[in-house]
């Protein structure tokens, strides 16, 4: 592995992303919730002993232990990130001789055709480039080697399984916030779901794709309350309160009660709570004598 550097003057990813950017508690929150389904899909890898494996915008780091649990003491798991707050994060996470690198994908400082797996999650719609992304990507895969791109929710989410109506304009609120605060469109926004031609145009074979579902009932795991108050009602919602330009008033006051644990509305108290995620794992491989 050679030294990366980082750019400070880089102008900020397609979502805001930046050295100094720290999500950290929402990645945290996220593992925790979809651990279950996140180590399915790593198990369906077959990873084994002594294989080289990248995280390419590992985050906060959770899915570090479980390559290098797979991998061995023989194989090596590596992370890489951008953000000064998720490396910290993700040293602190990560096993003994597990290396953590700072650095942007799109300028990686490390030795092509030297891993046999390159999993990247929810990261690759992050860039400006994904094209370009998923080429720096593949580049780093040794002859036989697959690269695994992971991706949240390209199917909508189902919230309020009682209540398809509001679902939908807090989802569109959601999209015009992103908007706004990304300067976005919404086809910029879900290029991402062409997953698969992003893996061929980086001439990689043997495309495969394959979707979880994540789906939770009342009574929530202490876990699935965490992400879904905290990242998603608090978080990306605010309440009710980062969509309110978007929203008219029934619905925004509704809303603000669906997402108050004080409130005897509360979403994620009621019997007829029905969580619905979708997460989407595209692989190809490069060629063995390529
Ligand atoms: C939504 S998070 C996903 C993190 C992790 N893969 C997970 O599933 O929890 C996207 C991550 O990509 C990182 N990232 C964004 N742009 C990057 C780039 N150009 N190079 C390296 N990492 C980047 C961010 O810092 C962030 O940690």
């Amino acid at each position: 592995m050679t030294a990366g550097s980082i750019s400070q003057t880089q102008p900020p990813g397609l979502l805001g992303d930046t050295p100094a950017r720290d999500y950290v508690r929402k990645l945290q929150l996220f593992h925790s919730f979809a651990e279950p389904e996140l180590r399915r899909a790593v198990a369906g890898l077959e990873l084994t002993p002594g294989a080289r494996v990248l995280d390419a915008g590992c985050g906060s780091g959770a899915a570090l232990e479980w390559f290098a649990a797979a991998v061995g003491a023989h194989g090596l798991a590596v992370g890489i990130d951008l953000a000064t707050a998720h490396v910290a994060a993700a040293r602190a996470a990560a096993p003994r001789g597990c290396p953590v690198l700072q650095a942007d994908l799109l300028h990686m400082p490390l030795a092509p055709a030297s891993f046999d797996l390159v999993w990247s999650v929810n990261t690759v719609n992050h860039l400006r480039d994904p094209c370009a992304g998923v080429q720096r990507l593949a580049a780093l895969l040794r002859p036989g080697g697959r690269l695994a791109l992971g991706q949240s929710s390209l199917l909508p989410d189902m919230y309020f399984a009682w209540d398809a109506r509001l679902e939908r304009v807090v989802n569109e609120a959601v999209r015009h916030y992103y908007r706004d605060r990304y300067g976005l469109q919404e086809r910029e926004l879900t290029a991402v779901r062409g997953l698969a031609g992003l893996l061929r145009a980086a001439r990689l074979r043997d495309v495969a794709v394959r979707t979880f579902t994540i789906e939770r009932l009342t009574p929530l795991r202490a876990a699935d309350e965490a992400y879904l108050l905290d990242a998603i009602f608090r978080g990306t919602w605010g309440g009710g309160e980062k969509l309110r330009p978007y929203l008219c008033d029934d619905d925004y006051e509704e809303l603000g009660s669906l997402c108050d644990p004080g409130d005897r509305r509360y979403a994620l108290r009621r019997a007829d709570f029905h969580f619905l995620q979708t997460f989407t794992l595209a692989v190809a491989g490069r060629g063995a004598g390529t």
